[in-house]
């Protein structure tokens, strides 16, 4: 488990890009965290760490989202998803098979579409600061998490 502390929404961007730029490729990252925690903030700073040119908006409409970076950053949101949807939008097999970066906001109504495999980041709200709680599933993700830590300065 890492636990990062986030004063502001520059330092939730930065922790963003940190991710985006160490992650090897085939990294699920499984993001939960309220309304307004900051999902769709570090989402930002993860693609810019990933060198995505296109502007990160929220997926909550679009339900899955795809960038061009350095590697491809796949953006869910499930936030709306209705029982039954995860199958019928293929989700569990697009990730499966996602070669770069992916991202899944509210990655607990997923289930099992969501791979064994991944970075469980859950962020906390303290008032305007932020704590992201981190925590890998299995070795790859493990090896995953040591590099962004790497990328973070520790
Ligand atoms: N430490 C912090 N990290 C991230 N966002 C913060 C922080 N402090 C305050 N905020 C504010 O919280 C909001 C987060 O919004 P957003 O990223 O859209 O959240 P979500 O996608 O989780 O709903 C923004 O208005 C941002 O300015
Ligand atoms: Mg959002």
């Amino acid at each position: 488990m890492w636990q990062v502390f986030c004063q502001d929404p520059a330092q939730t961007h930065a922790l963003g890009v940190a991710l985006g730029s160490s992650a090897p490729g085939e990294t699920v990252v499984a993001l939960t965290g309220d309304l307004g925690a900051g999902k769709t903030c570090f989402a930002q700073g993860v693609g810019e760490g990933l060198g995505v040119v296109e502007a990160i908006v929220s997926p909550t409409f679009v339900l899955v989202a795809e960038y061009e970076g350095h590697q491809p950053l796949l953006h869910a949101d499930a936030y709306r998803l209705r029982p039954g949807e995860v199958e019928g939008i293929g989700l569990e097999e697009t990730l499966e098979g996602w070669p770069g970066l992916a991202l899944v906001e509210w990655a607990e109504l997923v289930g099992e579409a969501l791979p064994l495999e991944h970075l469980a980041v859950t962020i906390e709200i303290i008032d305007d600061a932020r704590r992201f709680h981190i925590t890998s599933t299995g070795p790859r993700s493990a090896a995953a998490l040591a590099k962004w830590r790497a990328a973070h300065g520790g």
